[in-house]
């Protein structure tokens, strides 16, 4: 008999590790790149309106309504999409209907799951506590991808792998890929190709066309981030039938909360006032971006609602504690291929006039 009463693989698992909530009066939270702004309106009304006696009833089990709204923002049909709670769950229910576990004898490829690295810090987890195989490939020196002839030419890529994830653009780097660049790698994978569209809104370009043009693409965005919706948890993705399909037989039964199905509602019916705040949170991105390279930061171009920059004079660590110690959170990772660099989520004008303040007060101590 098993000595202990958890399986041994959850035992020795590492979670995931969520950016961390400090309750302070006047803290500026820049780690979770979270919309600064508050959700339009009309959409909190809309979401007080239904707080009432439907709460004692079970939401809309197949998230029906939303998903024909979706399926008229993408031009494709609600049998495309699955809505999950938050894209994390649209994350781990691809690894459970994609990849086998791995036991003696399994074809080894149909139980990877593969990523470049650094991206999304969820994927190894998700593939740790599903017990299947991790690829990790890491990203060119300039966090670009590598073509598909480089991935070929160094062997290391799995074009067979059971399910590949692509943050894009990516987290923490906030690189941009091109869509042409995604496509050749699409065309080239056997498997499930599975693109984390959660900050797609803050780019140049995105690749949701790639959904309705390969059978094993699949592509997922987030209501969190650019919606003002985390609080809510409600994400999706696109993709074919088969793959959907498979997707809706094992999630939860009503997995998608009935409040969140209704704001998610609201929310596409107001994308001017959304888009408007993309255009705000990217002039705020430009503007802090070229603010820091002129005190000695070394920036690179962002995508996201978040840049990742390295700091000057003392070590990145040392500067997300002076941050912390002024009730300023940024997020600095330990990992080797990142440690020497900091995730700033951009706030409002007004938190990022208070983090310049603080970058100046600790320049001139440091
Ligand atoms: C790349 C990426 N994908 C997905 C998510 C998950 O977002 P949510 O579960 O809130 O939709 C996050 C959140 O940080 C993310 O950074």
């Amino acid at each position: 008999m098993r000595k202990s009463l958890i399986r041994p693989l959850i035992e020795g698992l590492k979670p995931y590790v969520p950016g961390e909530q400090v309750i302070v009066p006047g803290l500026v939270r820049l780690n979770t790149n979270e919309n600064p702004y508050p959700p339009a309106p009309a959409v909190l009304d809309t979401v007080k309106a239904a707080v009432d006696g439907r709460l004692r009833r079970y939401p809309n089990p197949t998230a029906d309504a939303l998903r024909v709204k979706l399926a008229a923002l993408h031009g494709c049909k609600k049998e495309n999409i699955l809505v999950g709670t938050g894209s994390d769950e649209v994350l781990e229910l691809a690894v459970r209907a994609y990849v086998d576990a791995l036991t003696d004898g399994a074809d080894r490829s149909g139980c990877t799951v593969q990523y470049f690295t650094p991206s999304y810090s969820l994927y190894p987890v998700l593939a740790e506590m599903s017990g299947v195989v991790k690829n990790e490939v890491p990203l060119l020196p300039d966090f670009d991808i590598p073509s598909v002839e480089k991935l070929k030419a160094d062997g290391v890529w799995d074009f067979n792998a059971a399910l590949t994830f692509v943050t894009t653009p990516n987290a923490p780097t906030g690189q941009g890929y091109t869509t042409a660049a995604l496509e050749k790698l699409c065309a080239a994978q056997k498997g499930v190709i599975l693109l984390d569209e959660a900050y797609a809104d803050f780019a140049e370009e995105n690749a949701m066309s790639l959904a309705a043009k390969y059978p094993n693409v699949l592509v997922a965005r987030t209501f969190s981030k650019a919606y003002c919706l985390c609080f809510q948890r409600v994400g999706y993705c696109v993709g074919s039938e088969e793959l959907v399909g498979a997707m809706h037989k094992i999630r939860g039964s009503y997995n998608v909360n009935g409040l969140g199905q209704i704001a998610a509602e609201a929310t596409l019916e107001h994308l001017d006032y959304y888009r408007a705040n993309f255009e705000r949170i990217k002039k705020t991105r430009s503007q802090t971006l070229e603010w820091l390279a002129g005190h000695g930061f070394r920036t690179r171009p962002s995508q996201t609602n978040f840049i990742f920059v390295k700091p000057p004079k003392v070590a990145a660590k040392r500067w997300y504690e002076l941050y912390k110690e002024q009730n300023v959170l940024v997020r600095w990772w330990a990992q080797p291929d990142v440690t020497e660099y900091l995730r700033i989520s951009i706030g409002s004008e007004e938190e990022m006039t208070r983090f310049r303040e603080v970058t100046e007060a600790i320049l001139a101590k440091i």
